[in-house]
């Protein structure tokens, strides 16, 4: 009978218990602490369970204390990245990946971040088909008159252009469709953005979220921005900035969330997923 020898190096030997798997509903997110470790013990929505050092990788707060699951992953409590049960970071909501950012700066990251994009089309001054389309998927009500003012009407909900043919360049009039487009996303049934901001220094910063959520939307696309008519804007947006230091991230992240809304509206989210 031949002889079983051990296996020369050493190996890990058994598992420990930490929970019974049918104590951990969906959505459970418990702090634990076992073998001189602290971990966070958690059920993601699609029922797989996730045992992960407690400390979140950016900086450091305690995932088990205010972590929550969101689809696959738990959610940070301070910034909110999110992990998946295998310790992935799936999400950084405020870091996503736009094409003003250059690549060609950056060593190392994956070949897709080399790809590079289209150039900005020449638009001439003619009705672009395409964004016609994508801006009507929006669902906004988009009325052209001669009065020569773009706004947008938060009583009738609707947003007013002057024709197309009165701008340089079709692109002038696309970024400002953008705009205001950014502005309608914050009526009180869809972002609810306008209603807390009421006052006139709110209303620079309203200004700020969408001026930004106009470059977010052009570059996503394709239109280069025009900036003719922020000039009017700085003195505002800088008195709005001057007085809090943390305006210029407050207003990015609100034009994230509109440009998310618009893109999700026009079916696009989804269309750039899958490219
Ligand atoms: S500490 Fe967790 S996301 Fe910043």
């Amino acid at each position: 009978m031949p002889q079983v020898e051990r296996f020369p190096m050493s190996i890990p030997f058994g598992w420990y218990g930490v929970s019974y798997s049918s104590e951990l509903e969906i959505g459970d997110v418990r702090d634990l602490h076992y073998f001189g470790r602290d971990l966070v013990l958690f059920r993601n929505e699609e029922g797989e369970a996730g045992l992960l050092d407690a400390y979140c990788p950016h900086l450091g707060a305690h995932l088990g204390k205010g972590g929550k699951v969101e689809g696959d992953s738990i959610r940070c409590p301070f910034h909110a990245w999110q992990f998946r049960p295998d310790g992935y970071c799936s999400k950084i909501p405020y870091a996503k990946a736009y094409r003003v950012f250059n690549a060609d700066q950056i060593e190392g990251l994956p070949a897709e971040f080399y790809i590079l994009p289209d150039p900005p089309r020449d638009l001439g001054t003619k009705a672009d088909p395409a964004l016609e389309a994508f801006f009507a998927a929006s669902g906004a009500q988009i009325d052209s008159t001669k009065e020569p003012r773009a706004y947008y009407n938060i009583k009738t909900d609707r947003i007013h252009m002057p024709p197309i043919a009165t701008f340089h360049r079709a692109a002038g009039y696309y970024g400002t469709l953008a705009h205001e487009l950014t502005h309608w996303t914050g009526a009180t049934k869809r972002l609810d953005r306008l209603g807390r901001f009421n006052d006139r220094k709110a209303y620079a910063f309203e200004e700020l979220v969408a001026e930004i959520g106009n470059c977010m939307l052009c570059a996503q696309i394709g239109v280069e921005p025009e900036f003719d008519q922020s000039a009017a804007y700085v003195e505002g947006w800088l008195e709005a900035m001057k007085e809090d230091d943390r305006a210029i991230f407050r207003a990015a992240s609100e034009a994230q969330k509109a440009v998310d809304y618009i893109m999700d509206r026009t079916g696009h989210a989804e269309q750039m997923a899958a490219e």
